[in-house]
């Protein structure tokens, strides 16, 4: 069976040469919080000599011999990594074969031409000759369809393949239960198997006792935030975890809620306090379920997509739709393969959020999450000494009334606060985040009762 996404496998980067794996490949790693490594290096390191050099002294198959050895073992190594291939290594039985095991391989798509213009020229044995090159090409693109779990041809896309997020219409998520908010079931004539009203344990509850699925079988949830949470959450734990399919409906669901594994209920005595990392074996993003979202809903997402441009430096609101939720949705999967369990940087995801849920909370939940954000940004942005007009003239967030008091304890209450000292996420800049315990909790309170009119 493919391999859905790359969370504990390598990722193995094929494609005909020139198709950008060295240049891509590091990048890739980069974002993922990996080691990158060329199977050619290491070839080369080991037989002394450039692959040009063996391929000329030794043959063709010799080089094949080397460069199977040297990726079955960087492929047994942990923890997983980024590894380029060459072009012909899957034409070898036993890596291919290593390569089901151990990684989603991933094929860097590229045209004939545009390959041929970046190698043509080089030493490269086999590039220098068009026709033989475009053979070549033509010969290995079924291995590369054959082999390979995903197809990308930019960095974001490579790493939304490896989080087993793809773009397309949701009609194409496939399962053997459907689990819908009802609203979307209503408006997208989804056939839905379970309706999916909230996240309390009463909803999972529901779908536990209606689910009639194997271990083997696949749930599939479509709806926003509050769908996927709950559906995943059973997902999770139905018959000890059974695999699901994501197809957010939300502005949030599709640049956060969707992405990352996490999954919960609310309890009366707080949101999300129960839950599991559960990624989902596919993100299905249709960009298009969107056009039907309310303007307060649409206000919601509008505040995650703030946070990530201030978190990856670029102004990604001012992106089209389908362009914004892919950079938002790139750089939330990378962040969550990079630290699936929140050990790290994955924090950095709660930019502004501290100051958010104080608010959400002070005001029974009646203030709407993404205006709560909107202020908390605001705050996060003061405290890091940071211009706040773009939060202002994007999400034009106004002091909310409510009790300073309830505020502040719900602030302290947050998880986030330990012995007195309270861990926020801060910017040393645009697209730089760091998360300090060192603000002095006067600063924070002042910084807190800004926010409330
Ligand atoms: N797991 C995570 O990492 C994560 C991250 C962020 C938020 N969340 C959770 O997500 C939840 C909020 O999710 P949400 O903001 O997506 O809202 P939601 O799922 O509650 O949906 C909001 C409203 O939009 C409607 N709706 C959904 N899709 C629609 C569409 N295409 N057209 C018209 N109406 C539509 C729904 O019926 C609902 O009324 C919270 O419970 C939060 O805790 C989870």
């Amino acid at each position: 069976m493919a391999a859905p996404h790359a969370l504990n496998r390598h990722v193995a980067l094929v494609g005909f040469m020139g198709a950008g794996k060295s240049t891509l490949g590091p990048l890739l790693a980069e974002r993922l919080g990996r080691t990158f490594v060329s199977v050619d290096a290491v070839v080369e390191e080991r037989a002394r000599m450039s692959v040009a050099e063996l391929f000329a002294t030794r043959g063709e198959a010799a080089f094949r011999s080397a460069e199977c050895d040297a990726a079955l073992e960087l492929l047994s190594r942990t923890p997983p990594s980024v590894l380029e291939l060459g072009g012909g290594a899957l034409g070898v039985e036993t890596t291919r074969a290593a390569l089901a095991t151990s990684a989603f391989t991933l094929h860097l798509d590229v045209s004939v031409d545009e390959a041929w213009s970046r190698v043509s020229g080089s030493d490269r044995p086999l590039a220098q000759d068009r026709e033989s090159f475009g053979a070549r090409f033509d010969e290995r693109g079924g291995l590369y369809a054959d082999a390979a779990d995903a197809v990308a041809t930019d960095l974001d896309g490579a790493v939304l393949a490896a989080a087993g997020i793809r773009f397309a219409p949701h009609t194409e998520a496939s399962g053997h239960a459907v689990a819908v908010d009802p609203r979307v079931a209503q408006l997208y004539r989804v056939a839905a198997t379970h309706l999916v009203e909230g996240k309390s344990v009463a909803d999972v509850d529901m779908l536990w006792r209606g689910l009639e699925l194997e271990r083997a079988q696949v749930l599939v949830a479509v709806g926003g935030g509050t769908t996927t949470d709950a559906a995943g959450f059973a997902a999770a734990t139905y018959k000890r975890g059974i695999d699901w399919v994501a197809v957010p409906s939300t502005l949030v669901g599709q640049v956060d809620a969707a992405i990352g594994g996490k999954t919960g209920v609310d309890l009366p005595e707080g949101k999300n306090l129960v839950g599991a990392f559960h990624w989902p074996r596919a993100t299905v993003i249709d960009v298009s379920l969107l056009e039907t979202l309310p303007d307060e809903e649409r206000r919601n997402g509008l505040a995650e997509v703030v946070k990530t441009g201030l978190l990856t430096g670029e102004p990604v609101w001012e992106l089209d739709a389908e362009r914004q939720v892919r950079a938002c949705a790139a750089y939330k999967a990378a962040i969550c393969l990079r630290d699936p369990y929140e050990r790290g940087d994955r924090a950095f995801l709660n930019l502004g959020h501290t100051f958010g849920h104080a608010l959400e909370s002070a005001s029974d939940y009646h203030l709407p999450h993404g205006r709560a954000v909107a202020l908390g940004l605001l705050a996060a942005l003061r405290l890091s000494g940071m211009e706040t007009g773009m939060v202002e003239d994007v999400l034009t967030p106004s002091p909310v009334a409510l009790d300073r008091d309830r505020a502040w304890d719900a602030l302290h209450r947050d998880k986030k606060v330990r012995d007195g000292r309270v861990n926020l996420v801060l910017l040393d800049g645009p697209g730089k985040p760091y998360v300090t315990p060192d603000v002095e909790l006067g600063r924070v309170r002042e910084a807190l009762d800004a926010l409330i009119a």
